[in-house]
């Protein structure tokens, strides 16, 4: 497995996307999905017949799908009405089961739901193994061995580094493999307005895979210099220019973190060496065509905010 690395043209630092992409699965998620069922199949906590289940609307269970497939294992994603239709299409094709909750949770989310009926799977009959996504070290570790080690053999010196928190495991992997050989390397955390990682308050999202309802645990794993917050507006303002500059059709959080780059820079003038930045680029812009992409989404948007400038709690995970 391997990914490109690509310069996109930039008047204040010398800019570099990792495309996750192109990871076999569609997304960042590969490297955790697979790396989590090799380890859990090694430790003996998956065999023959055991059944994988997790709580995911989109990429994670899209990459479980996947090698639970190749690998011959039934996988069962327990989804929620946020989960896009064409990622349900695909689950539906790719897992005989697929568990859908539709009450929200106390948040108003239904994060809670979902992960309630994980646990009514897990106490069913036979074997069954939940990877935990939001805090399982392999997910962390899969980013330092796999994406991390790329990385740094792609991008040589690295000033910066922007990514994306939805769970953690993506920037702690990271964090901590791109600062044992850049050190001074500023590792940048991206996340949405209305998500709680960074202490913000609770406030409606839309956009899925960045932010979050709860503070992840691998989160505090991460050697994180800075924070960006990118509103929803901003995001898909971001993701129009990565189109049309770059040809690049990719997801909202994408657009966030390509956006955080952008206003950090405008506010942080670099010294007069051009600084070296990556970004990750985690999933493909297809999921996000009714969303991000869609003019009459950004002027709900628009004028939800004019109507409602209350704190709302509706997280998408
Ligand atoms: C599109 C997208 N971007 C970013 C992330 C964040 O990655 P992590 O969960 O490792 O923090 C995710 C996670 O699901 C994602 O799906």
């Amino acid at each position: 497995m391997g990914t490109p690395l690509i310069p996109l043209r930039d008047e204040r630092c010398d800019l570099v996307a990792k495309l996750e992409f192109c990871n076999p699965a569609g997304s960042s998620k590969d490297r955790s999905a697979l790396w989590i069922l090799e380890k859990a199949i090694d430790r003996g906590d998956i065999a023959h017949g055991t059944t994988v289940v997790e709580s995911s609307s989109g990429n994670f269970a899209l990459a479980l799908a996947f090698y639970c497939r190749m690998l011959g294992i039934p996988f069962v994603p327990v989804i929620d009405p946020n989960c896009n239709e064409a990622t349900e299409a695909q689950l539906q094709l790719l897992c005989e089961r697929v568990e859908r909750v539709s009450i929200r949770d106390t948040t108003g989310g239904y994060l809670e739901s979902r992960l309630s009926r994980v646990q009514d799977v897990l106490v069913e009959p036979g074997s069954v193994y939940w990877p935990n996504q939001y805090a399982n070290p392999d997910a962390r570790e899969a980013h330092y061995r796999f994406t991390g080690a790329e990385l740094l053999a792609q991008a040589g010196r690295l000033d910066y580094l922007f990514v994306g928190v939805g769970t953690g495991g993506t920037i702690a992997g990271l964090s901590h493999r791109i600062k044992e050989t850049h050190p001074g390397c500023v590792v940048v955390a991206v996340d949405a307005e209305g998500s709680v990682i960074f202490g913000g308050p609770p406030k409606k999202r839309r956009i899925p895979g960045i932010g979050s309802s709860i503070v992840p645990p691998l989160c505090g794993q991460a050697l994180i210099d800075r924070v960006e917050i990118v509103s929803e507006t901003r995001t898909a303002e971001a993701c129009g220019v990565l189109a049309a500059e770059y040809g690049l059709y990719a997801g909202g959080s994408t657009g966030s973190v390509y956006a955080a780059v952008q206003d950090f820079f405008a506010r942080h003038r670099p010294g007069p060496r051009r600084p070296r930045v990556a970004f990750i680029a985690a999933d493909r812009g297809q999921a996000y065509a009714g969303t991000v992409y869609d003019p009459m989404w950004l002027r709900q948007l628009d004028a939800e905010a004019a109507q409602r400038p209350g704190v709302e709690n509706l997280a998408v995970k």
